[in-house]
């Protein structure tokens, strides 16, 4: 079976480490945690790291120091997977949904705008499939209206803009490292921010809402648990430190798959000339005659994995039940587009004279 996406990590890069860990039986809140932190803020330029359990949980920690709360109204990019929306609608607040580009699959800066009301109180852009193109536009006018700007950026980790990388743009980014993404802890996640006030809410919220206090914890806010390990921490470090090799390496993968799937009518995602987009996911929009549920079964028969692009969240039962506000251009993307396999040896060839057989003959 080709598979969609495969680990850029391997036991014996980890194990000397590891090995550290189990010996000296410091599995939490120690050098590799530390460690990890300050390479994620080196690495993306931003001031302030923290560790997480996913992407969810740092999310969902960024709009509790917002002080997001009931009825609030949080606008958020609509091509996405369900946590996005599914964080906000925790806290009772109201996820407005905000319809995207049919190029870049990111938000539409018209259609923000339009939803802009008195009970906004944040902006949640999303990298669809890691792809931040736009996002500079969208900070422009969150400062316009005095909007926090949180940038959904669990697929986005090596991605960049205007020299900016990802984690250093937005006033909060989120990232996952889910295995299904580019740098992978098992489970775990990382907030970035440039804002000390922030960080100084995130410290205490993500510390069981503890300060210290000569030596003493004065608990002055309720607080959470969402720390990672030192196991994570470690696994983490090894992959930042080859993650733009991994990302150049997985764009000339794209490109060749590019080259040769828009000759048959697929069409690629859109990224702006100054965005580097790491390609956690090759999306493509199948052509206009193409169903696009048997290419991926049939992809599937010849061992080829291959998956939808991501979710239209209005037209997800709950959100479409509850709100009603299916917007168009991302549930034309969810039904139009598929993820193909990215990755070093992979055999393009294959997965491309494949495809090329299967449209020809359905043509
Ligand atoms: C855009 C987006 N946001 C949030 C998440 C949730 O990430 P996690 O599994 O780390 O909580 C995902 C997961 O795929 C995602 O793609």
């Amino acid at each position: 079976m080709i598979r969609l996406i495969k680990p850029y990590i391997t036991f014996d890069e980890v194990k000397n480490e590891f090995q550290d860990v189990f010996e000296s039986g410091w599995f939490t809140k120690g050098k590799y945690v530390e460690d990890f932190r300050n390479t994620i803020k080196s690495y993306t330029g931003a001031k302030n790291a923290f560790l997480t359990t996913s992407a969810t949980t740092a999310l969902t920690m960024s709009l509790k120091i917002l002080n997001i709360k009931k009825d609030d109204e949080v606008i958020i990019s609509d091509f996405s997977f369900p946590a996005t929306a599914n964080v906000v609608e925790d806290l009772e607040a109201i996820p407005i949904f905000c319809d995207v580009s049919l190029e870049t699959f990111n938000m539409n800066p018209n259609d923000l705008e339009k939803k802009i009301t008195s009970k906004t109180k944040a902006v949640i852009f999303v990298d669809a499939l890691g792809n931040p193109t736009g996002i500079n536009e969208i900070k422009s006018i969150c400062k316009k209206y005095n909007l926090p700007l949180i940038e959904d950026a669990a697929c986005a980790i090596g991605s960049s803009e205007n020299n900016l990388k990802c984690g250093n743009i937005a006033d909060l980014t989120c990232f996952s490292f889910h295995p299904r993404k580019l740098l992978t802890t098992g489970e775990g996640g990382a907030i970035t921010t440039n804002n000390e006030k922030y960080a100084d809410l995130l410290d205490i919220k993500l510390n069981h809402g503890a300060i210290v206090n000569d030596g003493k914890f004065d608990f002055i806010d309720y607080g959470y648990n969402y720390r990672m390990s030192e196991l994570q921490a470690i696994m983490g470090i090894k992959q930042l430190t080859k993650l733009d090799d991994i990302v150049k390496s997985r764009n000339s993968i794209r490109n060749l798959f590019t080259q040769k799937l828009i000759k048959i009518g697929f069409q690629e995602q859109k990224i702006n000339k100054d965005t580097i987009y790491n390609v956690q996911s090759l999306v493509f929009k199948v052509p206009s005659n193409i169903n696009r549920d048997d290419l991926i079964y049939h992809l599937k028969l010849n061992n080829i994995e291959s998956t939808i692009g991501t979710y239209s969240l209005s037209a997800t039962s709950y959100y479409k039940n509850k709100y009603n506000d299916i917007q168009e251009n991302s549930y034309y993307l969810e039904n139009n587009t598929i993820t193909l396999p990215c990755y070093e040896n992979l055999d393009t060839k294959k997965v491309c004279d494949f495809i090329s057989r299967y449209i020809e003959n359905v043509r």
